[in-house]
């Protein structure tokens, strides 16, 4: 079940993805031919799924807020490609095939990465069937996410806390950033759009931000045990960049215990909606035990 309709939203998430690039043939060819490469690469396409999964709990329809599930997913897949840089965690391969930097160089994957970003916010103000003040506040929380507050805030700490020990307030903090806002921002903006309730937004918020520890933990525990043919990067990554993770920091156990225990928090979140909830429900008791 969670399966079939995670497969049936990815899939309406990829063909909304592929044409939103091929409406722009006055691109240059080499930065179209390298957003293409990364973002047309495969990818859980969780930020997407979760906004349309959002809705759906409090009553929308997924399939109409596409527009919005796109522009998360490109702003998500720009900071993979940034993320990958030589100048940040160097890495070779990002789901499941060469990084960016290394088909298309360092300066056209930087470029490649501000163009998805910036496109991102062109294809949110082509979102329909919500009032100019829903939309407003949907990009506002889309660029606050982003930013300084949200994503590039996280991805900082990030960079700052290599070759450092860091307490476990501030590893909270920096996860919370880098993966949180975008997980927050998602559902919150699913939620929005279908016009949720307050009490279900904070509800929701809840969750996401729950899900987005408990799916950064996991990212670190799959960075020590993960399979990288499986997972589709490199495993030791963190360790070869001398990162502060929830493992470094911590133990492998504790780890997985701490991200159990976000699952505990997020579940619990979603008592509110009942039976309405369970794609929410269980894709955040998968995370936990994902291999890739
Ligand atoms: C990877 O995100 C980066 C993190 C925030 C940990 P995902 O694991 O969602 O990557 P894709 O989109 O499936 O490649
Ligand atoms: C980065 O975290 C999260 C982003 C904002 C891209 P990681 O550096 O741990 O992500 P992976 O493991 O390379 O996907
Ligand atoms: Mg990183
Ligand atoms: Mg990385
Ligand atoms: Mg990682």
């Amino acid at each position: 079940m969670l399966k079939e309709e995670w497969a049936e939203k990815r899939q309406l998430v990829e063909a909304a993805l592929q044409k939103e690039l091929r409406k722009n043939p006055a691109v240059n060819e080499t930065l179209a031919a390298s957003m293409q490469y990364s973002l047309m690469a495969g990818g859980k396409r969780l930020r997407p799924v979760l906004l349309m999964a959002a809705a759906e709990t409090v009553g929308g329809h997924g399939e109409d807020y596409l527009p919005m599930a796109c522009a998360i997913e490109m702003i998500h897949t720009y900071s993979l490609i940034h993320d990958d840089l030589p100048a940040m965690d160097n890495d070779d391969y990002r789901r499941g095939k060469l990084t960016n930097h290394k088909v298309y160089g360092a300066g056209m994957a930087t470029l490649a990465g501000d163009a998805l970003l910036t496109m991102a916010f062109e294809v949110m103000l082509r979102q329909a069937g919500a009032s100019a003040a829903t939309l407003l506040a949907v990009v506002n929380e889309m660029s606050i996410a982003a930013g300084p507050y949200g994503m590039v805030g996280g991805q900082a700490i990030d960079l700052e806390s290599e070759n450092q020990q860091i307490d476990m307030k501030r590893l909270r903090q920096m996860h919370m950033g880098k993966t949180g806002a975008l997980f927050r921002a998602a559902i919150r903006s699913g939620a929005l759009l279908a016009g949720a309730s307050n009490e279900a937004l904070t509800a929701l918020t809840r969750y996401a931000e729950q899900f987005g520890l408990a799916f950064q933990i996991t990212d670190d525990i799959l960075d020590v045990t993960g399979d990288e043919a499986t997972i589709g990067k490199p495993v030791g990554s963190d360790v070869r960049n001398h990162k502060s993770t929830y493992v470094t920091l911590t133990s492998l156990p504790e780890a997985r215990r701490l991200a159990q225990e976000a699952v505990d928090e997020a579940s619990a979140a979603l008592a509110p909606f009942g039976g309405k909830a369970v794609f929410l429900r269980e894709l955040v008791q998968y995370l936990v035990s994902r291999d890739q």
